[in-house]
């Protein structure tokens, strides 16, 4: 029984390691390459980091590309609905936008952005456990 209990944990445990391992690295390796792409200005540029470091796009942007374990299911069925709820909330696709041509960023999109940040609500902490 105990045997049992100890290769549960051991289970769950490495299980969790190796998908925020991958996480970190898939995260880190979209940083890395959205580094690339052109920012209007260096605070533009640092503020598409601050995003792109915590991963808004996973569920604020279509174009996202998730890693593979998100097709395990459970963790489908889960990132399915936070992509389909974040996607309701807030598009994070025109301030990408905004900080890469220098147009203003749309008013709408800053306040929400504004109460998110204040109140410490994003990313969901489920997500933060992870990435
Ligand atoms: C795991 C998915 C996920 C990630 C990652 C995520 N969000 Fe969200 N976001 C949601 C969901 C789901 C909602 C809908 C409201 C809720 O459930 O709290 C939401 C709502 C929002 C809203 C709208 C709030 C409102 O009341 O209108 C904003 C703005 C937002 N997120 C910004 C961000 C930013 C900025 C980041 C990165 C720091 C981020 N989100 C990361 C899932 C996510």
């Amino acid at each position: 029984m105990k045997k049992l209990l100890i290769a549960s944990i051991a289970f769950v445990l490495v299980g969790y390691l190796s998908i925020s391992g991958i996480a970190y690295v898939h995260d880190k390796d979209y940083a890395e390459r959205a580094v690339a792409r052109p920012a209007v200005s260096p605070q533009a540029f640092g503020v598409r980091d601050v995003l792109d470091r915590n991963a808004c796009y996973y569920c604020h942007s279509r174009k996202a590309v998730l890693p593979n374990y998100a097709a395990l299911p459970g963790i489908r069925q889960l990132a399915e609905h936070d992509r389909q709820t974040g996607l309701a909330y807030f598009r994070i696709d025109s301030l990408y936008g905004a900080l890469e041509s220098g147009m203003p960023a749309p008013e709408a999109d800053l306040a929400k952005l504004e109460t998110v940040v204040n109140e410490l609500a994003m990313p969901p902490k489920l997500f933060r456990l992870v990435h």
